[in-house]
């Protein structure tokens, strides 16, 4: 960056404003924190025109007044010590002369001040810019300053440039106040395109901040209402007293049977996997009772009733956003390997592999529990039915693993019945 050199070379000699204005205009572009462009012009203000002091006030948005941010000479001021508020003479001149057109151009002499608290026109105490010059003029001496800069930002006082007396006494010509206006405005320029970024910066933060808020809130509902709909779908099999445990056995069945399948059932995989098995029977809860436990035959007016719990199933998830794929699942759960299930008549790998387990494991486990009326069949009757619908009701690998995964558990029991002698170590 040119201008750290540039500017160190022009304090050792005379100088071209125009090319230290240029490399200022490059600094600001470049410089992310103002605070050591500000620094460099106080300091190459100091040395080129050997002042007693040249300092910076800058406005501080937090604190709502404005601050020494750098001070050089040798009658420099402390830092960060003194500050002035908004409504002080000196400020209040400066934001008020912007916004008035007859209020005196943008610079200010400590001599132009005593002329003016000298004309009759600020000694009238009815004139309330007597006090302010008074003000201004006390502040000056206080503040040693020869000559006071402001620097804008579109009409806002951003900061000013307080020079003290030239130690060899000469005074600032045209084109020295002119260069120093300049600097000023260019020091304002970066102050605050560096305050906007910032602000741009926090922002963002916020914004990110309450999108993860939102989210959170999100998942939180999500979970809120799948836990609903887990105890729904309990509730469809606690009607019938018999059938305890019919969803966190078919869950059960239904994960042992995937990794049988080496389905990978690391995080979200497992999470939809065992929903579906959960919730693949929810619709139920909107059958009536009377057809849903029904002894009997169903007739076909009940039968197309009964049905209707897969697509009822599915409506009543629409609100878990994050399953969309169990609703799938759950339409898929009554389709048969050889496309004569319902409700679309899905053949073969049509069918998602979640549908095919579930197919399985419910119709193993319905098959061997007991029922209000009639009794559950033996584990051996129900493989065989299984086995026998292998590759027409159901998917003939995913009969396969599931077999070899009961027997595995039922090994683990010590009760492996004849008909599963076949799945050993398959
Ligand atoms: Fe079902």
């Amino acid at each position: 960056m040119p201008t750290p050199q540039r500017l160190e070379s022009l304090n050792r000699g005379k100088f071209d404003y125009q090319e230290v204005l240029r490399d200022v205009a490059r600094s600001m572009v470049r410089l992310k924190r103002p605070d050591r462009l500000l620094k460099l012009i106080t300091r190459f203000i100091d040395r080129q025109f050997g002042l007693t002091h040249t300092s910076l006030l800058v406005f501080d948005t937090k604190r709502n007044r404005y601050v020494f941010v750098n001070s050089k000479g040798a009658r420099r001021f402390p830092v960060g010590l003194i500050k002035m508020d908004v409504n002080h003479p000196l400020i209040q001149w400066f934001s008020d002369s912007r916004k008035k057109q007859s209020m005196p151009k943008d610079f200010l002499f400590l001599s132009d001040v005593k002329k003016m608290l000298s004309r009759a026109e600020f000694r009238m105490a009815s004139d309330s810019r007597g006090d302010q010059l008074t003000g201004i003029q006390k502040a000056m001496k206080n503040l040693n300053a020869e000559l006071i800069i402001p620097g804008y930002f579109k009409d806002t006082l951003v900061g000013v440039l307080i020079l003290g007396k030239r130690v060899n006494g000469r005074c600032f010509t045209k084109q020295e106040v002119i260069f120093f206006q300049t600097l000023a405005h260019d020091c304002s320029m970066a102050v605050k395109t560096a305050e906007y970024n910032q602000n741009l910066v926090e922002q963002n933060r916020e914004l990110e901040r309450r999108l993860e808020e939102i989210e959170g809130l999100r998942r939180k509902e999500q979970r809120t209402y799948y836990e609903i709909m887990r105890s729904l779908a309990e509730e469809v099999h606690a009607k019938e007293p018999c059938i305890f445990g019919h969803v966190s056995e078919v869950e059960k069945l239904g994960l042992m049977t995937a990794r049988e399948m080496g389905i990978d059932l690391s995080g979200r995989t497992k999470d939809i996997l065992s929903a579906a098995l959960i919730l693949h029977d929810v619709g139920k809860i909107g059958i009536p009772d009377n057809i849903l436990f029904k002894p009997g035959q169903l007739t076909m007016e009940e039968w197309n009733i009964m049905k209707s719990h897969v697509e009822k199933g599915a409506r009543i998830l629409e609100p878990l956003t994050d399953f969309k794929r169990v609703r799938e699942i759950i339409m898929a759960h009554h389709e048969r390997f050889d496309g004569t299930g319902y409700p679309r008549g899905l053949k073969g790998e049509e069918i998602p592999i979640e549908a095919r387990i579930i197919c399985v494991v419910d119709s193993f486990h319905a098959i061997v529990s007991t029922r209000c009326y009639r009794d559950g069949r033996s584990i051996e009757s129900a493989v065989q039915e299984i086995r026998n619908c292998s590759g027409t009701q159901f998917d003939a690998v995913v009969v396969d693993a599931f077999l070899r995964a009961l027997r595995k558990g039922l090994h683990k029991k010590g009760a492996v019945p004849d008909v599963l002698g076949d799945y050993a170590g398959r």
